[in-house]
């Protein structure tokens, strides 16, 4: 039975899409934690609904960087988890906070990685003029929404599309690709090359298209 930890920030859409496939697949794993930055945070609630331990940890209390991940480092090795997901967890992470984490860390960014890494990502991508946008779940490594790509979904950049009907459009995208690499690492079908590519142990298209 794998451990899976989860860190949200906010609303955690996220979380429950994966909390819910797991259940509905009964995958071999389970979610032992999730985590919040932010006292309040609206996916806390939904993981207590459904039993999972939940804790949270206020950057804010924090002197720096360094001692606020060295924390939470230690307060998420207490729960032993197998892989750690970022799920909206709107924190830059320390070097040696993402080594501690290497091949066990994933995250997802919503844009085509390596388009469009960091904020506003949805209006950067209709300002661009860009015809497809879309959300990659990738491995965290120590440079900002970089590292390898697990998955990529697409969707089309409408004439009349704004960041928020854009942003929906990719989020309900975000939730398919997201619970399905989420069980692809679970099922130990992920392998990663020296090159930093990913490939589908048993060779499943890794580009889900909506
Ligand atoms: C998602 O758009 C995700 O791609 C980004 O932050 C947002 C989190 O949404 N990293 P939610 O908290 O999972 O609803």
């Amino acid at each position: 039975m794998k451990r899976i930890l989860i860190l949200i920030s906010g609303r955690g859409s996220n979380l429950q899409a994966i909390v819910q496939r797991c259940a509905d697949e009964a995958w071999p794993a389970r979610v032992v934690a999730v985590l919040s930055n932010r006292p309040g945070a609206d996916g806390l609630a939904f993981a207590e609904q459904h039993g999972i331990t939940t804790a949270v940890l206020d950057h804010r209390q924090f002197a720096d960087r360094e001692t606020f991940d060295a924390e939470l480092a230690r307060l998420i090795d207490s729960f032993a988890p197998d892989l750690v997901v970022l799920a909206g967890f709107m924190r830059i992470l320390t070097d040696g906070f993402v080594a501690h984490y290497a091949g066990r860390l994933l995250n997802i960014h919503p844009s085509l990685l390596p388009a469009f890494a960091g904020l506003h990502t949805h209006r950067r991508a209709i300002e661009a003029g860009c015809k497809v946008a879309g959300a990659t779940v990738h491995f965290v490594t120590p440079t900002l929404d970089h590292g390898p790509i697990v998955a990529q979904a697409t969707v089309p950049v409408l004439a009349d599309d704004t960041p928020a009907l854009l942003s929906a459009r990719v989020l309900a995208l975000e939730h398919q690709i997201y619970p399905m690499a989420v069980r692809w690492f679970v099922d130990g079908d992920l392998q990663v090359s020296d090159d930093g590519v990913v490939r589908h142990r048993r060779g499943v298209s890794q580009l889900f298209c909506g």
